[in-house]
């Protein structure tokens, strides 16, 4: 018997309002976001894509309710957020399992308040199944590969069924093939419990591949931009490894000559692109490498990459 059709909830659908988060410094306030206002509509993928420390994670705490911004508002469903919400889930880089809990009771850690007995273990096996790891159930962290204890935080996040699953850079410490087969997973999931699903990236084309919109956030320190200056420009990342590497912090940082046009509002939003085109995406094709050259270069790395190599 299966429990997803009674245990889901619908996905949700989340608004930024005017949002800003300043954070008190030695050297005084430093704003993060500003003037952040987006709608993640019921089911969409949102991928957040920008500059090292340009306040992607920032965002997603605030959307979890983890944080409180310092200006403006942030809903799920009408409500305001909080931390003890349970239409919420989140994962990170780092699986974050207990190593002396097995797979199966790490997912089970997830389930909602007061879920227990049969049906607790009938929800943990369905999301065992979900993510490919039933034969690992009763092994240890430690006894499964990177891949595998993602798939069981992935799992654990799920458990509760959220309306919103927020992931920061979830696929980040992954070997590049173990991140592709997670792609289609995170698809595969999306199919089978539909939540309204945020996803920070380092990675263009993985965020073109997921998502339904791109949000590309610009650093509103960059190198170079003198903190009163009305516009930020946004900080181009010196890529070693090609496409996939903007996030790494290999400090690099220029601004590029012909940085991205900002917007009429000096916020933090540098674009928001809609992505074209049904999943599963082919990524050989023309509309998704255009795409990814543009996005590669609002980070200004293709500018870059070309003047090194000239
Ligand atoms: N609690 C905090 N107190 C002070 N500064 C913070 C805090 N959290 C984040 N920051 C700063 O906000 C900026 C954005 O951080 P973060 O959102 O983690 O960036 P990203 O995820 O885009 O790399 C960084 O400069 C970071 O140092
Ligand atoms: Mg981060």
């Amino acid at each position: 018997m299966s429990t997803l059709a009674e245990s889901r909830a619908p996905a949700g659908r989340v608004h930024v309002t005017d949002v800003e988060r300043t954070f008190a410094t030695t050297d005084g306030a430093r704003t993060v976001l500003r003037d952040l206002t987006l709608d993640v509509a019921a089911g969409e993928i949102v991928a957040v894509v920008g500059p090292s420390g340009c306040g992607k994670s920032t965002l997603l705490r605030l959307i979890g309710g983890l944080d409180a911004p310092t200006a403006g508002a942030i809903t799920l469903d009408q409500q305001g957020v909080s931390a003890h919400d349970e239409s919420t889930a989140i994962a990170f880089q780092e699986p974050r399992l207990l190593p002396w809990r097995t797979i199966a009771q790490n997912v089970a850690i997830g389930l909602p308040r007061g879920t227990r007995g049969r049906h607790a273990q009938a929800r943990v096996a369905e999301l065992l199944e979900l993510v490919g790891l039933t034969h690992a159930a009763d092994q240890r962290p430690r006894e499964v590969s990177g891949g595998m204890a993602q798939r069981a935080s992935l799992a654990r996040a799920l458990a509760r069924s959220p309306r919103v699953l927020l992931l920061d850079e979830p696929f980040g410490a992954l070997d590049a093939l173990t991140r592709l087969q997670m792609h289609d997973l995170l698809l595969d999931i999306h199919r089978a419990e539909p939540s309204t699903i945020v996803l920070v990236t380092h990675d263009v084309e993985e965020a073109l591949y997921l998502a339904d919109r791109v949000l590309l956030l610009r650093n509103l320190h960059a190198a170079g931009t003198e903190p009163d200056r009305p516009r930020a420009k946004v900080v181009a990342l010196g890529s070693s490894s090609g496409m996939g590497a903007l996030g790494s912090a290999r400090s690099h940082e220029r601004t590029p000559d012909l940085a991205p046009a900002p917007r009429a509002s000096d916020g933090s939003i540098a674009r928001l692109i809609p992505v074209p085109g049904s999943r599963p995406r082919d990524r050989g094709a023309r509309t998704f490498t255009d795409l990814r050259t543009s996005l590669l270069e609002g980070l200004g790395v293709h500018k870059l990459t070309i003047k090194e190599n000239a």
